[in-house]
């Protein structure tokens, strides 16, 4: 059962959540809310229409069973309590080409940093290098968030950094240990793919006008609905922890982590960000296989520079190669 923070916008549903199980009786609610018995039933049918699960039981009142497992803006307002990513600045679509490019045109139109938008399936959903993101209704976490930071173009990739810092933590936060990082833009778990980040960006000389992080998590998703190739990369949350996450409060969880760790990187550089996602994606060290625009060679992960790119020893040379963009893959 999740909570309902004090900004849950819905009075009678905190009221429900704050009874943990509880039932409270019609009269009971209405006295609290100052409405009428018939009143309550209708609201109580309003969120049963909803897809929240309310149970009658006789003379003792109503019980909150089951909460949806929805991402509309209703719902969120009671989970995001940041100040960046306001529920104003949240928007939530049941079908998007992709929330990636609706992000970049909400950008380009001037919309505030922390706009994010969110949609339940994508019809052509982007992943890096031209790739397509399957991503099917329901069950998964698509997004993109809008960012303004004060950066160079340059280090722009230090976003997709911040958001595998955060998806790390979040999913740790779920009791998922073993989860790694892996440069620059996914989250591994037991040998697949957990998540994938898309970072695009607007720039002009040195300066950036906006930059859209998209995320695609794979949550509840069962394997038999993907493509034959993907059902062999991915992985979701439901194989690893055997049960259904609700996709709200996972993302709020997200978006508080990413929050936090990007006012630190505003304030204080890349270093902070730097140390703690070290400690997650456990590279250092590492035998990896970097395959790069013009070229693919193995070698070992030494580390990582002050400006998030990777020092590769390469097998044979005695020089570190600093890794800028491309695939690099533990083996
Ligand atoms: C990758 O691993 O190649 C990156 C995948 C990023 C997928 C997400 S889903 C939400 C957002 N919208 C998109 O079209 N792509 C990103």
């Amino acid at each position: 059962m999740s909570r309902c923070s004090s900004r849950c916008n819905d009075p009678l549903l905190a009221l429900l959540q704050g009874r943990g199980g509880e039932p409270v009786s019609g009269v009971a609610i209405g006295r609290d809310l100052g409405m009428t018995r018939a009143a309550v039933w209708k609201r109580i049918q309003v969120l049963r229409s909803a897809g929240y699960k309310v149970k009658s039981m006789a003379r003792q009142g109503y019980v909150l069973d089951e909460i949806p497992d929805l991402l509309t803006r209703d719902v969120m307002e009671g989970w995001l309590t940041g100040e960046i990513f306001l529920p104003e600045r949240y928007h939530f679509f049941p079908k998007l080409a992709s929330t990636n490019a609706l992000a970049a045109e909400l950008a380009n139109a001037g919309v505030p940093e922390g706009t994010v938008v969110v949609a339940d399936s994508q019809t052509h959903g982007r992943g890096r290098l031209g790739r397509v993101w399957e991503s099917p209704s329901g069950v998964n976490l698509y997004f993109s968030m809008i960012l303004r930071p004060a950066v160079s173009p340059r280090h722009t990739a230090q976003m997709t950094l911040i958001s595998g810092l955060a998806l790390a933590e979040t999913v740790a936060g779920l009791g998922v240990a073993t989860a790694q990082i892996k440069w620059p833009n996914d989250l591994l778990l037991d040998g697949g793919k957990l998540a994938g980040i898309l970072t695009e960006m607007a720039a002009e000389d040195d300066r950036v006008h906006h930059v859209v992080v998209g995320v695609g998590i794979n949550v509840n998703g069962e394997m038999g609905s993907y493509s034959p190739e993907i059902q062999v990369v991915a992985r979701s949350l439901r194989d690893h922890l055997k049960k259904i996450t609700l996709r709200a409060p996972l993302l709020a969880d997200f978006l508080g982590r990413f929050e936090r760790w990007y006012g630190l990187y505003l304030a204080g550089g890349f270093a902070p960000i730097r140390e703690a996602w070290i400690a997650r994606s456990g590279i250092r060290g590492k035998p990896v296989k970097c395959n790069l625009l013009k070229e693919s060679f193995s070698g070992e992960a030494v580390d990582m520079d002050d400006e998030g790119f990777l020092l590769v020893l390469r097998h044979g040379d005695q020089e570190l190669k600093r890794v800028m963009a491309g695939d690099v893959t533990p083996l």
